[in-house]
């Protein structure tokens, strides 16, 4: 079974997360959303996280402001919204699950970047296997990265991800 993760990262907590993730999902691939394919053609369930900026998925101007705030390079360069509106047509019924990183308040206060993703992939036609996650992030310093114990829901999520998957294709 071909599953795909595709991660967008500026400060490494995503990609924390998606590693997690992929800990848990045994036998996925990951793959920063820079070199991210276009053809989706024989992935069975894909994977596709990014960190919440401005209440949703991240823009050329929140990515510009968020490489301004650290001393080191970005993880990705480009984002999930700009890949997500480049992808090639997806096999029809395609599994999907969608996530995010944020702050730790209420959802009504941060948004979710994994709401935005979810939609998009819905309007290609995918089947979102399970509810849209958010993962939570320490921000003091911002690439403080993911908080105690977020790692370890990361992969028990990708467990529960995968086998709820398998279970349906075989
Ligand atoms: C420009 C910018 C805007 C942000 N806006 C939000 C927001 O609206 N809600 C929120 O919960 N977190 C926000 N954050 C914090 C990010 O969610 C956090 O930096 C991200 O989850 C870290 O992921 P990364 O290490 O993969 O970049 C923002 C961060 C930046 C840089």
């Amino acid at each position: 079974m071909r599953i795909v993760i595709v991660f967008e990262s500026m400060f490494g907590g995503t990609e924390k997360v998606a590693r997690a993730i992929a800990d848990g999902i045994s036998g996925a691939e990951i793959v920063n959303v820079d070199d991210a394919p276009s053809d989706l053609t024989g992935v069975e369930l894909l994977v596709v996280g990014g960190p919440t900026h401005a209440h949703g998925m991240s823009r050329a101007a929140t990515r510009s402001s968020a490489a301004q705030q650290v001393d080191h390079p970005s993880r990705s360069r480009t984002g999930v919204r700009e890949w997500l509106d480049s992808v090639g047509p997806v096999p029809q019924g395609l599994a999907v699950a969608a996530f995010d990183t944020r702050m730790d308040q209420s959802r009504v206060l941060t948004g979710a970047a994994s709401l935005g993703v979810a939609k998009r992939l819905r309007r290609l036609g995918c089947l979102p296997a399970v509810p849209a996650e958010s993962f939570f992030v320490d921000t003091v310093p911002v690439d403080a990265g993911p908080k105690a114990g977020e790692p370890d829901r990361a992969e028990a999520w990708g467990a529960a991800l995968g086998a709820t998957v398998r279970r349906t294709v075989s």
